[in-house]
């Protein structure tokens, strides 16, 4: 479905969510929909009169919260089509259930609760791990919008699909595409493991350009407007990404890489993203 749903607390960082996905919306001529989930309780029918009292009064102030992040995304983007449900449930639960049929999920990087100085909050780290569309964690920075997208390229099934993800986003923004391998082998498998006392930096390097241009190839024929630059860095992939992402518009990776083990959903490096990354990171879950 061409929807974009956003999760919305009523906090600062979630209303800055719904500015980014309204404005995605926009760009991709989706429509919005803005959830708010609160706890199941509320929508109970209850016995006493006092507790009848309070619930009403916490219904109305989520219709509050939903309205006015309604009337937000419709003034920023005139015309947008938008919606908004407050409903009842477990706030990741409900979003990755609505992430089901999808375009993308949106959501801060905190929100109303937690800790001081928590870098994401445990909603977006949920809904980032368990969603099966795109979800993008929008989080303020002083990214320029007009920035790069970044991707993150391994040359795995998620990254692929987050390499099309990234070329979608470079097209509908009209920017540069900036693909990055990050490369630090040979690196030890294990203790005692022999490694080569000497290697050529610049052979390995080639390999990997050579890689990333393969896993570039398919889609520079798909979308011949997105102007690519794809650069093969030595260092870590998480070191590499958010460096890179100190002057993007949007970071992109696969939700898992290589490694890991089976069934692990989100991957070391994404999961760094979500806490490191300085500007919004969209996470690509692979469709295989
Ligand atoms: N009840 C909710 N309904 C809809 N979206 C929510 C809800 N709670 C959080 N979100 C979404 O998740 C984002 C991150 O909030 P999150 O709850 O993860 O962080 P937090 O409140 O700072 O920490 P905590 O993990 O303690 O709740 C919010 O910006 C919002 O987009
Ligand atoms: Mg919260």
């Amino acid at each position: 479905m061409n929807r974009i749903i956003v999760g919305d607390d009523g906090s600062e960082p979630s209303l800055l969510a719904v500015d980014w996905a309204a404005d995605e919306a926009a760009r991709r001529g989706a429509s919005l929909h803005v959830v708010y989930v609160v706890t199941p309780w509320l929508f109970d029918v209850p016995t006493d009169p006092g507790a009848a009292r309070v619930r009403e009064q916490l219904l109305d102030g989520g219709r509050d919260i939903v309205e006015f992040a309604v009337a937000r995304a419709r003034d920023r983007v005139p015309g947008l089509e938008v919606t908004g449900e407050q409903t009842g449930g477990q706030p990741a639960k409900v979003l990755v259930e609505q992430a089901r049929d999808a375009l993308m999920v949106v959501t801060g990087s905190r929100g109303s609760g937690g800790l001081s100085g928590l870098l994401v909050g445990s909603v977006a780290m949920q809904v980032a791990t368990h969603a099966a569309c795109p979800v993008v964690v929008a989080r303020a920075s002083n990214a320029d919008p007009r920035g790069d997208v970044v991707v993150g390229v391994d040359g795995s099934p998620a990254g692929a699909d987050a390499v099309g993800f990234a070329f979608e986003e470079a097209s509908v923004r009209r920017v540069r595409l900036r693909a990055l391998t990050a490369w630090s082998h040979p690196v030890p498998s294990g203790r005692g493991d022999m490694q080569p006392l000497v290697y050529d930096r610049a052979v390995v390097a080639a390999e990997e350009e050579r890689v990333l241009a393969e896993s570039l190839a398919g889609w520079w024929s798909k979308y011949p407007d997105v102007e690519v630059v794809s650069e093969a860095v030595n260092g870590r992939a998480a070191k590499v990404l958010a460096g890179a992402s100190v002057h993007a518009g949007l970071l992109v990776v696969g939700s898992r890489g290589h490694g890991g083990f089976g069934g692990l959903l989100l991957g070391s490096v994404g999961h760094a993203m979500l806490l490191r990354a300085h500007c919004p990171v969209a996470i690509v879950r692979g469709r295989g």
